[in-house]
């Protein structure tokens, strides 16, 4: 074995010395494990949460190190799992007793015994999720890597320490996991990984749905999200985890015509709208923003192959799709609906920019234009140098022509500058139909750019919108 190496500066915490204290106050033996001491080696910063392995209880630990710690924060017990959890300050600190598990196969729930720090790391999911350094004052910082996580860190290797088929088998919900790592440090998944990904990827349908998504979420928030689906693809999960998404992978032929893969097209557009946005909700509409294509997919000898409707079907389908993986049914799921179904707005008018089309762009797209822009510009995914600029020059032309128009007209946030009420009184109105006429027959003028956004003017187009209606000013409001 080689020399062990110690590496007191990754605990430079003081939260560290706390911990090796406690252990040493109940005699036993601890260490720091998992993603902080990967993240030390990658230099990824920004710790939240720490793991401590302690051989004995790591209850016991949690509530000797709270003692220690000013105003002895709450230790929070979660006795199924024997683990127990603290914060200090910024970070959470979660505590568990050394460990052996075993696992039955309709569950991801093992069964746990007692262990040595060897034992633990056997249980964990990859080389690089292994490494511990001690918090025994015998060899504090001493690096403890059985399986060489360390040298798979440098070579960028998502590797599991034991035989793939039991780890992944064990706890299906590491499929997601190595993907997830491998997306977002751009890391490789050695070869017979993978194949046991392949061959237990049906063993994804124990784990919640939940889980599944926070995974995919991780995916998303990576910087390149197209390695990770890339996998979730060639591993056969993505079957099963959004079907909506392989219906659009290939190409049909009929009579030579080819329409384009647009699996690898929504790739890359999710790739291309992550250079410009972190907004996990935006990144999700760019992956979904073509999935109506598969069922509106049609042949005519006279116009090819056409998808009609499909950013309609697709919003409905975003529905359906994030009430199947338990994802919020709010208004991020609405926003995410809303830039499916406007996907193609802005591409229609880039070809005649006119005040008009602009306004009603702005109008139906409200708050979230800026979205829908970003969302068009990384649509963009034609290899033709020429067309790239073209493309990418008319949405500045629309993105100009959005400026000019709404620093005129002020459409974003539109307020109806006439209300129900000032109609039902001008014309003596009990509530009825014409009201709602009126008020559309206002709003389309001032969209059509008949008259301006303005109160006055849109009081004397309602005078006279009125009275084509048959209505009368009442007295009260001719004087
Ligand atoms: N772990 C595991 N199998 C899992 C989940 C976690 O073996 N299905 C182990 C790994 O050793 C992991 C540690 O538990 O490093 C902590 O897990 P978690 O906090 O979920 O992940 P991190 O590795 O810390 O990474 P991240 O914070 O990016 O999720």
């Amino acid at each position: 074995m080689s020399q062990i190496k110690h590496y007191t500066d990754a605990l430079s915490h003081p939260i560290f010395e706390t911990v090796s204290k406690a252990a040493q106050n109940l005699s036993l033996d601890s260490y720091v494990i998992g993603g902080f001491v990967r993240d030390f080696f990658l230099k990824r910063g920004d710790v939240k949460d720490i793991d401590i392995v302690a051989i004995g209880s790591g209850i016991a630990l949690a509530k000797e190190v709270s003692k220690n710690l000013p105003n002895s924060p709450k230790v929070q017990i979660f006795k199924t799992y024997g683990t127990a959890m603290l914060r200090a300050q910024d970070i959470e600190v979660e505590f568990v007793g050394a460990r052996k598990e075993s696992y039955q196969a309709d569950s991801r729930n093992p069964v746990v015994e007692d262990g040595s720090l060897e034992d633990d790391q056997n249980r964990r999911d990859f080389t690089i999720n292994a490494l511990a350094l001690s918090l025994s004052s015998k060899n504090y910082g001493a690096l403890l890597d059985p399986f060489d996580g360390l040298a798979d860190l440098k070579s960028k290797l998502i590797r599991t320490p034991l035989d793939p088929t039991i780890t992944y088998s064990d706890d299906p919900l590491r499929m997601m996991r190595a993907i997830r790592f491998a997306c977002q440090l751009n890391f490789t998944i050695e070869e017979a990984s993978l194949k046991a990904i392949k061959s237990n990827k049906d063993r994804i349908e124990i784990i919640t749905r939940e889980r599944i998504v926070d995974e995919l979420h991780k995916i998303m928030l990576s910087p390149k999200p197209s390695i990770g689906f890339l996998l979730l693809e060639q591993t056969g999960l993505l079957d099963y985890i959004l079907p909506e998404l392989m219906a659009l992978k290939g190409i049909d032929e009929v009579e030579g015509q080819r329409h384009k893969d647009n699996f690898y097209h929504t790739l890359e557009v999710v790739d291309n709208i992550s250079e410009n946005t972190d907004n996990l909700w935006l990144r999700w509409a760019a992956l979904l923003h073509d999935i109506g294509k598969a069922p509106t997919k049609r042949f005519t000898k006279k116009a090819g192959w056409t998808f009609h409707g499909h950013e309609f079907v697709g919003s409905k389908m975003v529905y359906k799709l994030f009430k199947r993986l338990k994802m919020p049914l709010n208004d991020k799921m609405k926003f995410v609906q809303k830039m499916v179904l406007m996907s193609s707005r802005p591409i229609v008018i880039a070809s005649d920019v006119t005040d008009s089309a602009v306004r009603r762009l702005i109008f139906d797209a409200g708050e979230y234009i800026d979205d829908l822009m970003t969302l068009c510009e990384a649509d963009i995914t034609t290899k033709n140098p020429k067309r790239f600029k073209k493309y990418h020059n008319n949405f500045k032309v629309v993105r100009q022509k959005m400026i000019e128009v709404e620093e005129r007209d002020h459409v974003r946030n539109f307020q109806p500058p006439i209300s129900g009420e000032e109609i039902m009184e001008t014309f003596n109105l009990k509530p009825s139909r014409e009201i709602g006429v009126l008020k559309e027959k206002i709003k389309e003028a001032i969209l059509e750019g008949e008259i301006p956004n303005e109160y006055e003017a849109a009081y004397e187009f309602m005078l006279r919108a009125g009275e084509k209606l048959g209505l009368k000013p009442s007295d009260l409001k001719k004087q």
